[in-house]
């Protein structure tokens, strides 16, 4: 058995490159009591990790440098120093950019792989379909009716979120980057209207998109989008800042537009969050998102980048808009394939 793994070689300044990271031969570690071996099988990747590769407080810590990088993943125990696991379990938790990782079993969740497909722990059954619940059922409550506007429509988050007001009775308008995204949110996910950003003047087209107005507006990208959603606000909007994808890479503050009056005239609501406020109601919602994945009220869609050498390319790909639905990373088969 070989450990490989990746570390932070450089703070990124702008749009991080490959050259960002290295990849490093290491010895596999020897779990203690209460720890676990694992071997990776999924990683995923997710912008938020941008910011972690700043040297900036924020809400986490930012990866050190020369560190290995951290983030969600799906592995298989190898050895298990903890009565909770055993060899052959598929456990979920924060997991290094590792081949083999030894965890603490108290920071690990035992998957059941007959229950749904291991990687949905990882979006629609994890964090992506948390934060998507949280964020819009939690902070704007939509009404029947309403018309709520999703932006990143097409990633992993945004296409979820799309569903939940489907599911809820609203008009729903997606903003992606591409014709082949804003297909698949019409034509898979019901989505009635869809702009492109990248070949449609947003302005324009959302004002054609929202003929009523907009009463929610699910934020995954912040920036002109956003500006542009703000101005046709209706009285009472509800705002849910969950990402600001366009603004990770700039290297210095943008100023756009001040919503402030737009929130006064309109009694209007903004709210930014970060999914670990609601980890106490997280079996909850999990509940309700399996049970609309078994009655096939919510898909799901997943991009899957083989190798654990891709990995940083993987996440380089977010920022280019190379996913619809959640990127992840394929490592290993589990020992059942
Ligand atoms: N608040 C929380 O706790 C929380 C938790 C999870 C995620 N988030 C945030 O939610 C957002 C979505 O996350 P995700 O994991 O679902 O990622 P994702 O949407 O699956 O992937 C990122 C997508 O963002 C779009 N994008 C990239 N650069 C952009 C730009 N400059 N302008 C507009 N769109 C851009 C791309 O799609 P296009 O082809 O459409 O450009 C890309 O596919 C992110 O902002 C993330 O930070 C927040």
């Amino acid at each position: 058995m070989q450990n490989k793994q990746i570390v932070l070689n450089s703070r990124p300044a702008g749009m991080p490159t490959t050259e960002n990271f290295r990849i490093e031969d290491v010895e596999i570690p020897q779990p203690k009591d209460g720890e676990v071996l694992v071997r990776t099988l999924y990683l995923s990747v997710d912008p938020y990790m941008r910011g972690r590769m700043n040297d900036r407080k924020s809400y986490i810590a930012p990866f050190a440098l020369n560190e290995v990088i951290v983030g969600g993943g799906v592995a298989e125990v190898v050895e298990s120093r903890d009565e909770n696991f055993r060899a052959g379990d598929i456990v979920t938790g924060m997991l290094g950019w590792r081949l083999y990782s030894v965890a603490k079993a108290s920071e690990l969740r035992k998957i059941d792989p007959k229950l749904a497909p291991v990687t949905t722990a990882l979006g629609v059954l994890g964090v992506t379909g948390l934060t998507a619940y949280f964020g819009l059922i939690d902070i704007c409550n939509p009404q029947a009716g309403e018309t709520v506007v999703v932006s990143g429509a097409a990633g992993a988050v945004g296409m979820t979120v799309c569903q939940l007001a489907k599911i809820r009775g609203c008009r729903v308008v997606g903003i992606a980057g591409s014709d082949e995204k804003n297909s698949y949110l019409t034509n898979e996910l019901n989505v009635d209207t869809t702009i492109n950003y990248k070949t449609e003047k947003v302005r324009e087209a959302l004002a054609a998109a929202c003929p009523n107005g907009v009463d929610v507006y699910f934020d995954n990208v912040g920036g002109e989008i956003s500006d542009a959603v703000l101005l046709l606000i209706n009285k009472g909007a509800r705002i849910s800042i969950c990402g600001q994808i366009s603004m990770y890479n700039l290297e210095r503050l943008d100023v756009g537009l001040r919503p402030q009056p737009l929130l006064l005239i309109n009694s209007a609501t903004m709210k930014g969050f970060i999914l670990t406020d609601y980890a106490p109601r997280f079996a909850e919602a999990i509940t309700q998102l399996s049970k609309w994945l078994a009655e096939g009220k919510l898909k799901y869609a997943e991009n899957i980048i083989e190798g654990f050498e891709n990995t940083p390319r993987a996440f380089l790909g977010l920022f280019a808009g190379e996913n619809l639905g959640k990127q992840l990373v394929k490592v290993a088969e589990d020992s059942r394939q």
